[in-house]
């Protein structure tokens, strides 16, 4: 049944679509690159955007939130509420983030990516689609039925954190401290992908993970590789070499007890995922333009990329890497390694493991150290709950299509917070792209789902509001 609620709030939102857009391209000029020291103003720039557009929505106590942790002073939060509807209505808690992750490698840009263009239907720039495009729906559905219908069909709070892709340290204290501030009887959180185009999609796992930097030192000088070369420890090679001793050639982590106490999904998960519409091929050509995929090859690739742990790594800075050539046998060297984590594993436990097994292999000559950067803990939500059926429910009337239920292999780091800390069903709706280019030259946010989410949002808290699910 739909609401005449959501239909005035849809009309408000398509009447006014065009504006939405010019909005989120503001958003999108200003560079907020939470890990970067000299973006720490526009960071602040962008959550007083959000503020700003929130207080323009109608919503109400709208609130700049510094946060710092024993570490260092943080990305600010922006808190809203609307608690109108009645006491009898549930809550929902709406969570997005308006940081975004690094725009290098610069030259690989079509338009620069902090001045917003629009090509063939979608708009490209970095956080387009991760995370401001898809956290100004959300903004924009609460405008829609502020504006249409002077009121939300139930009470809303929302939350939106600066520090998500820098693992979201501020938001977690905010949460472990002021949970009563949050309390609420759902979550939604917009900051997935749809599994295809036009195929409305629920995410209902996410992986967690730990970040770590590991550091090995050899001579206690850079030294000529000439003079040196043979006899002295090479911090690189050491690198190397621990890195293939922790993946296998066959994707397998042999740290030991890695895999301890992993849940599989259950048999009617996986049944469900192999009736996806999913071409390897087509994934391999389109997505990861690679000549073969890796990894445990037993698994499928959505296995591997959704239930499987697994270890990356990022970069190895040091040494010398100018142009040309320079004979140097480096005094150290660091690489930035991560590990996915899936249900049954621990970060700390995973971290405790891995430290003590590279510390056991560390090559003749050289001190390794190992820290830890950030971690979240994985997450898998019920979906056996109203939230859940009314977010299918809203998304498959806008779609026109059933929605799926698919998990995610990247890392949303306080949604497992939500869950365990608050106790709230969180319902992942997300209208990423699988070629939306997340963390990679060209981001794009395909409009047409700008739009779409927009509407499905209305109508998800107009479902929540009616108990009708
Ligand atoms: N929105 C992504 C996570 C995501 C992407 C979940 C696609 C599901 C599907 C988020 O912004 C992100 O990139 N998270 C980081 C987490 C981190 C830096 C702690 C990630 O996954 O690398
Ligand atoms: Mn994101
Ligand atoms: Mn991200």
């Amino acid at each position: 049944m739909e609401t005449v609620m959501s239909e005035a709030a849809v009309g408000y939102a398509k009447a006014n679509g065009g504006r939405f857009v010019e909005e989120l391209k503001a958003l999108l000029r200003i560079p907020s690159v939470s890990t970067a020291p000299e973006h720490v103003a526009d960071v602040r720039k962008a959550a007083e955007f959000t503020a700003e557009g929130l207080r323009a929505a109608g919503m109400e106590n709208v609130r700049v939130i510094e946060t710092s942790t024993e570490k260092r002073k943080g990305h600010p939060l922006v808190y809203a509420d609307w608690l109108h509807a009645g006491a009898n209505k549930p809550t929902v808690l709406c969570y997005g983030h308006y940081d975004v992750q690094p725009a290098e490698p610069l030259d690989e840009w079509k338009s620069p990516p902090f001045e917003p263009e629009e090509r063939n239907g979608n708009i490209y720039a970095r956080g387009a689609v991760d995370d401001k495009g898809q956290m100004w729906m959300h903004v924009k559905a609460l405008e829609s039925l502020l504006k249409a219908e002077g009121k939300l069909p139930c009470n809303i709070k929302v939350i939106v954190e600066g520090e998500e892709e820098v693992g979201g340290e501020g938001i977690a204290a905010f949460v472990r401290e002021h949970g009563d501030v949050l309390k609420a009887d759902a979550a939604l959180v917009s900051d997935t992908e749809m599994f295809a185009p036009e195929l409305p999609t629920l995410c209902v796992g996410l992986r967690g993970m730990i970040y770590t930097e590991l550091e090995a030192k050899g001579a206690a000088t850079d030294l000529h590789s000439g003079m040196y070369g043979g006899a002295a420890p090479n911090p690189f090679v050491a690198l190397a070499q621990i890195i293939a001793q922790i993946k296998r050639s066959d994707g397998h982590i042999a740290i030991p007890g890695f895999y301890d106490g992993i849940e599989e999904p259950t048999k009617e998960e996986l049944k469900a995922w192999r009736s996806l519409p999913f071409d390897e091929e087509h994934y391999r050509k389109t997505e990861v333009g690679s000549t073969e995929l890796t990894g445990e090859m037993m698994f499928s690739v959505l296995e591997r990329t959704w239930s499987r742990p697994t270890m990356d790594v990022h970069g190895m800075p040091g040494g010398f890497i100018g142009m040309g050539a320079k004979t140097v046998i480096p005094a150290k060297a660091t690489a930035k390694i991560s590990f996915r984590l899936v249900p049954g594993m621990k970060p700390d436990d995973i971290f405790a493991k891995y430290k003590k097994f590279v510390e056991s292999i560390a090559p003749r000559g050289v001190q390794v150290s190992v820290r830890m950067i950030h971690s979240g803990e994985p997450i898998v939500v019920s979906t056996d709950n109203e939230y859940i059926r009314a977010a299918k429910k809203a998304m498959a009337e806008v779609f026109g299509k059933e929605t799926v239920f698919v998990r995610g292999g990247g890392s949303i780091p306080i949604v497992g917070d939500f869950v365990r800390e608050l106790g709230v069903p969180t319902v992942m709706m997300g209208f990423g792209l699988p070629d939306d280019n997340l963390h990679a030259p060209n981001e794009k946010f395909h409009l047409a789902n700008f739009h779409r989410g927009i509407e499905s949002i209305v109508r998800f808290f107009g479902l929540v509001g009616e108990g009708a699910t």
